[in-house]
C-alpha cells in the first residue's frame, strides 16, 4: 500500500467508527496494528501538518554562546511525505530563520506568520514531494523562553555559568523549528559545541567525562516526540548509582546527590518487575541549580531535576519514581495533544505509587496518596470556585489557550484515582496484566482518550456491562469533580497525625504532642491538617518546638509559610524572602505568591520581592508570577 492509500484507509476505518472529522478519534488499535500509519488528531497547540509530511529523524548542529545567551547552528529535518505535499509547516517562535535549504542544496522559499500568541510564528517551507531532507540555519534568542541562561552567582559551584532547557509543553519551537505537538515522533543526532570547561548534556546518549574540544555528539534512536527534547550545559560530573542508573550534579553536590538517590537502581528494577522491560537503556538524573522551575522534568534517558529534592533524608525521592514511571506512561505512550494530557500524568501518578509502594512499603504509599487526595479536593475546589468547572475534566479543552494553564493537579490526581477505581474493580492482579500489555502494545506511538477508553473496552472490560456501569467512566473522564465511586484513600499513619492535629487545636502546647517516628510526610499533612487562621502566639510555639523556619526541607517550608503569610508571622519573613529569591520551583511560588497578594500590605511585599528575584526565574515561573501579581 502506498501511503496515500495508507491515510484513504485510516479515514475510511474512523468514519466507519462514527468519526465524523477523520482525526483518528475512534481507530481502536487494530487498525493500528494493521496500518502501518496512523492519523493523528488534530493538535490545536501546534501548526504541523504531520498527517502530510512528518519530521522522522533530526539532526541538530548547534553551538553554545554563553556571552550572547544564544544557540546558534542548524537543524536538519528527515521527513517522510505522505501525501506528495509540497508544503512543509513548522512550529516556531522567537528563532531568528537565516536560510532553509533543501536537499539539493538549492536555496527554499519559505515564510513565517504573524505572531501567535503562545503558538508563535507558522513557518511554510516551499518542498518537492520527492524532498527527503531540509536543513535550517538558524539562531534562537536570549528571551528564548524555552532555555535558561544562568550566571556563575546563580550556580552552586559560583564559577562557571549554566543552561538548561524545558521544552514541554510548546516550548520547544523556542530552540529548534518543528512539528512542535507531541503526536509526532522522531529519532534525532546532535552535535553541540560549547566552552571546553563545560559538559553537555541531552534526552539521549550521554558521555560521562569532559571532552577537552567541547564537542559533545548525542544519538537518540528511539523515535520521541519535541517536548522531550533536551538540553544542559554546565560545570557537571557523574556518579553512577546502579547497573543502568547514575547521576549528574555540579561537583559540590554530587555526593549529596548520589546519596539521596541511592534506591535509584531498585526504582527502576521495580518498575520493570510492574510493567516490563525499561526500554531506554540507562536511566540518570542531572541536578540543576534551584532556579529550574518545575519539580522534574521526564526527558528520555536523563530526568531533569530541581535540587529542592536533595533533603538530605531521601525523603522527597518519589519525584524521581515519577520521572522514572513516565519512561513508560509518556515517553513510550505518549498523549496525543495537550488535551489529553491525564494519559501522561495520571498513569505516571499511579505508576509512581506502585513503584514507591513496592519498595518502601505500603504504609508509604498510603500516606502518599491520601495526600494527593487532599491537593486535589483543594484543586477542584478552587477551580470550582474560579468558574472554570471545565478544568476538573480528564479530558480537556485547551483550544485558544496556554496549554501551561490547563495543565493543575486534575490530569495528576483525578488521574490517578481514576485508574484506582478500575484496579480497585478487576483486581490487582487483572489490572497489571491489562496496563502491562497496554504499554507494551502502545509503545513509541501516540494515544488518545478516545482510543485509550476503546482500548480498555476491548481488553479489560470486553463486554461486561455491569463493569463498565460500576466504573462511571463517562464520569471521570468528561465530567466536573470527583464521582461518587471514587476511593477514599486511608492511611493509619496520618491517623496518628490527626489525633494530634486535634490535641493542638484543643489547646495543647506543641511541646506535648506525640511526633515521636514522623517523617515529612507525617509533617506535611499536620501542616495542612491545620487552620489558616493561627495567632501569632501559636504559631510562634509551634516555630519554636518543631523549627519550622529553619527547616532545610523544601515542601515542610512551603507549607509552613502559607500559614506565616496567613497569619502575618513576620519572624519567618527573612527566610521566606531567601527562599523566594533562591528557589524557583513554579509548585512552591505560586501559592506563596499568590497568598501574599491576598492583603494589601502582604501584595506590596510580594511584588518588592518579586521585582528582586524576577531575573533569577525562569520565564515558566516569572511569567506565571507576573501574571498572578498583575505586574
Ligand atoms: N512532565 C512533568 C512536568 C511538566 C508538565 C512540565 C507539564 C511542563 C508542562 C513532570 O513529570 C512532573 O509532573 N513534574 C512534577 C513532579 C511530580 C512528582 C508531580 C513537578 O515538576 O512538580
Ligand atoms: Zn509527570
Amino acid at each position: 500500500m502506498t501511503h496515500r492509500t495508507l491515510i484513504i484507509a485510516a479515514l475510511a476505518l474512523s468514519l466507519m467508527n462514527g468519526c465524523k472529522d477523520g482525526a483518528g478519534k475512534k481507530d481502536n488499535h487494530e487498525s493500528q496494528d494493521t496500518m502501518k500509519e496512523m492519523t493523528l488528531a488534530r493538535d490545536v497547540h501546534s501548526f504541523g501538518k504531520p498527517n502530510d509530511v512528518a519530521i522522522k529523524h533530526m539532526h541538530l548542529d548547534l553551538e553554545v554562546l554563553f556571552d550572547k545567551q544564544i544557540l546558534t547552528g542548524s537543524v536538519r529535518l528527515d521527513l517522510e511525505n505522505k501525501t506528495g505535499a509540497d508544503k512543509l509547516y513548522l512550529d516556531t517562535r522567537q528563532l531568528d530563520i537565516k536560510e532553509v535549504i533543501l536537499d539539493d542544496g538549492s536555496k527554499a522559499n519559505y515564510r513565517l506568520s504573524d505572531e501567535v500568541e503562545f503558538l508563535g510564528r507558522e513557518m511554510v517551507v516551499e518542498i518537492l514531494p520527492s524532498t527527503k531532507h531540509v536543513t535550517i540555519r538558524y539562531e534562537t534568542s536570549p528571551e528564548a523562553e524555552a532555555l535558561q541562561w544562568l550566571k556563575p552567582e546563580q550556580t552552586a559551584g559560583g564559577k562557571h555559568p549554566f543552561l538548561f532547557s524545558q521544552s514541554q509543553a510548546i516550548l520547544a519551537r523556542t530552540w529548534i523549528p518543528c512539528q512542535d505537538g507531541p503526536g509526532v515522533k522522531f529519532t534525532y543526532t546532535a552535535r553541540i559545541k560549547t566552552d571546553p570547561a563545560l559538559m553537555a548534556l541531552m534526552s539521549a546518549e550521554n558521555g560521562r567525562e569532559l571532552n577537552a574540544d567541547g564537542i559533545y555528539e548525542f544519538k537518540m534512536d528511539q523515535p520521541v516526540s519535541s517536548y522531550l527534547m533536551a538540553l544542559t550545559v554546565g560545570d557537571l560530573a557523574y556518579r553512577s548509582t546502579g547497573r543502568n542508573s547514575g547521576v549528574y550534579a555540579e561537583p559540590s553536590m554530587l555526593e549529596a546527590c548520589a546519596w539521596e538517590f541511592a534506591d535509584m537502581q531498585s526504582m527502576i528494577d521495580s518498575a520493570e518487575e510492574l510493567y516490563g522491560p525499561y526500554r531506554w537503556g540507562q536511566y540518570d538524573v542531572v541536578v540543576l541549580p534551584p532556579s529550574f522551575p518545575f519539580g522534574g522534568m521526564e526527558n528520555p534517558r536523563l530526568t531533569f531535576a530541581t535540587p529542592t529534592i536533595i533533603a538530605g533524608d531521601r525523603s522527597l525521592v518519589s519525584l524521581i519514581a515519577h520521572e522514572l514511571a513516565h519512561s513508560w506512561s509518556g515517553n513510550l505512550v505518549t498523549n496525543e495533544t495537550w488535551d489529553d494530557f491525564w494519559l501522561n500524568e495520571g498513569f505516571t501518578v499511579y505508576f509512581e505509587q506502585r513503584i514507591m509502594e513496592k519498595i518502601y512499603g505500603k504504609n508509604y504509599a498510603d500516606m502518599e496518596t491520601k495526600l494527593g487526595m487532599g491537593s486535589l479536593q483543594e484543586t477542584l475546589e478552587d477551580l470550582k470556585s474560579r468558574g472554570k468547572e471545565d478544568d476538573t475534566h480528564l479530558y480537556l479543552h485547551l483550544e485558544g489557550r496556554n496549554p501551561d494553564d490547563g495543565l493543575t493537579d486534575v490530569a495528576y490526581e483525578k488521574g490517578r484515582f481514576f485508574l484506582q477505581t478500575i484496579e480497585y474493580a478487576v483486581g490487582r492482579e487483572r489490572f497489571d496484566v491489562f496496563l502491562k500489555k497496554y504499554f507494551t502494545e502502545n509503545a513509541f506511538k501516540a494515544m488518545n482518550t478516545e482510543r485509550f477508553l476503546s482500548y480498555l473496552e476491548d481488553n479489560l472490560i470486553q463486554g461486561d456491562s455491569t463493569l463498565r456501569q460500576s466504573l462511571m467512566i463517562d464520569a471521570w473522564v468528561y465530567g466536573p469533580g470527583l464521582p461518587p465511586n471514587t476511593p477514599k484513600p486511608e492511611s493509619s499513619e496520618l491517623d496518628r497525625v490527626q489525633a494530634q492535629v486535634k490535641k493542638f487545636l484543643e489547646g495543647s502546647a506543641p511541646s506535648r504532642l506525640d511526633t515521636s517516628g514522623w517523617t515529612t510526610h507525617h509533617w506535611l499533612y499536620f501542616l495542612r491538617a491545620l487552620p489558616d487562621d493561627l495567632s501569632l502566639e501559636r504559631m510562634s510555639q509551634l516555630d519554636k518546638s518543631f523549627g519550622f523556619t529553619n527547616s532545610g526541607n523544601s515542601e515542610i517550608l512551603c507549607d509552613w509559610f502559607q500559614h506565616c503569610i496567613d497569619s502575618k508571622y513576620k519572624d519567618a519573613y527573612p527566610s521566606m524572602e531567601k527562599f523566594l529569591k533562591r528557589v524557583g520551583r513554579r509548585k512552591f511560588l505560586t501559592p506563596l505568591y499568590e497568598r501574599l497578594a491576598r492583603s494589601e500590605e502582604g501584595k506590596a511585599w510580594a511584588v518588592r520581592v518579586f521585582s528582586e528575584a524576577r531575573k533569577g526565574y525562569h520565564s515558566v515561573s516569572e511569567n506565571t508570577i507576573a501574571r498572578l501579581l498583575n505586574v
